[in-house]
């Protein structure tokens, strides 16, 4: 009896174990070197059932390999990036990574709250730009793995009151989780101590045919918004919310991305150097949503968009260069990859008939959005 119950402990412990070795199996753990600052970066890949891959970093919370299935079934990394992390401090991609305090532009990077004035880095023309010269995206967060057939990651950063010359302690909480049916969901939390904005996002650029493969210029699009905002010349919204009806800008059937790219008699496209807006949504409920589908016709791979948010800023990757040498050791070329960056409206905080991004100590700051790939046969 002894022996058969020490026998049924020992195979207990074993699966016990043996249980605990699958699950972090879908967590693998790189150490990508050291930074100048001697800061260590790691790099952290979930890995789902269906054998979809999405690899992140401490530094920046970023995004830097992503892979999805085409028609046959073949992966691909469907997302721009770099295997030297000091390439992620060139401060005009932003490749992937956590954008924050305020994602987008704030006009002279100033605004008030009750009649305080607060003074950012301007890093944009006469803008600021994504929170700042050392951004959420330039920053190591702390990472916690979260184990399990759907696998994730809990990031946290603490932004000290008055960092980058936004006001308030700002404890942030990013997750990411992988999905079973090859989605990928971001949530972004954050608390305050002190009334601050607050407007987070990811800056994935996709290029569904794969990294390095060419432009974006083929994907079909749609984008579940009636208005965009037009903008001025430093890409800061007029206030107008003007209907997409008639203009480029109307996605809300699907159409090729470069089918209206380089319309010269269409003035916003004409600033934006292509797309570089922000769309809004009909509906602005707050609620998980579907708002933009885009299909890659050669390989089949769709990606859909779901997000809480009520606008998202779709940029067609006008600025890369080819200075930027990307994974597979191909320059990224001027449309090399799309990003959509759910968020709230650029300049919020100074202009009042927006939603407001105001968070106040004792509320809680909380988005989602999610990124969903499949196939079309
Ligand atoms: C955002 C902006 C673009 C550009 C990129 C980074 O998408 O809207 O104008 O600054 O970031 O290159």
């Amino acid at each position: 009896m002894k022996k058969i119950l020490i026998l049924a402990l020992a195979i207990s412990i074993w699966s016990c174990n043996n249980t605990k070795k699958e699950e972090s199996m879908n967590i693998k753990v790189e150490e990508m070197g050291a930074l100048a600052s001697g800061d260590s970066v790691k790099l952290y890949t979930l890995k789902n059932a269906a054998g979809m891959e999405v690899a992140i970093m401490n530094l920046g919370g970023t995004i830097v390999k992503w892979t999805a299935p085409d028609k046959d079934g073949v992966y691909a990394d469907i997302t721009l990036g770099s295997n030297n992390p000091e390439d992620y401090f060139d401060n005009t991609k932003y490749l992937g990574a956590l954008i924050g305090r305020f994602g987008n532009r704030i006009a002279k990077g100033k605004f008030s709250i009750d009649g305080q004035e607060y003074t950012l880095a301007i890093n944009n023309g006469p803008n600021a730009l994504h929170g700042g010269l050392k951004g959420f995206n330039a920053v190591i967060w702390d990472v916690t793995p979260i184990e399990g057939a759907e696998p994730g990651l809990k990031l946290t950063y603490v932004s000290k009151d008055g960092e980058e010359g936004y006001p308030g302690t700002l404890n942030v909480e990013v997750v990411y989780l992988l999905k079973a049916d090859n989605s990928l969901s971001i949530t972004y939390t954050a608390t305050t101590d002190k009334k601050t904005v607050v407007n987070l996002t990811n800056h994935a650029y996709f290029n569904l045919k794969g990294e390095g493969k060419g432009d974006i210029l083929d994907h079909e699009i749609s984008i579940k918004a009636d208005k965009f905002l037009p903008t001025d010349e430093g890409l800061i919204p007029t206030g107008e919310l003007k209907s997409v009806v008639g203009t480029p800008f109307d996605f809300l059937s699907s159409h090729v991305i470069g089918e209206r790219i380089n319309d010269t008699t269409d003035i916003d496209i004409l600033r934006g150097g292509g797309y570089d807006h922000c769309w809004i949504f009909g509906d602005s409920s707050n609620t998980l949503k579907s708002v933009a589908f885009v299909l890659e016709p050669a390989s089949g791979r769709t990606m859909e968009v779901f997000t809480t948010e009520p606008a998202v800023q779709f940029y067609t990757g006008n600025f890369l260069n080819g200075k930027a040498t990307g994974k597979s050791g191909v320059r990224y070329d001027k449309r090399f990859g799309f990003c959509l960056e759910t968020q709230h409206y650029p300049d919020a905080p100074n202009q009042a008939a927006f939603p407001s991004t105001i968070l106040l100590p004792g509320e809680t700051y909380k988005t989602t959005t999610v990124y969903k790939f499949g196939v079309k046969k």
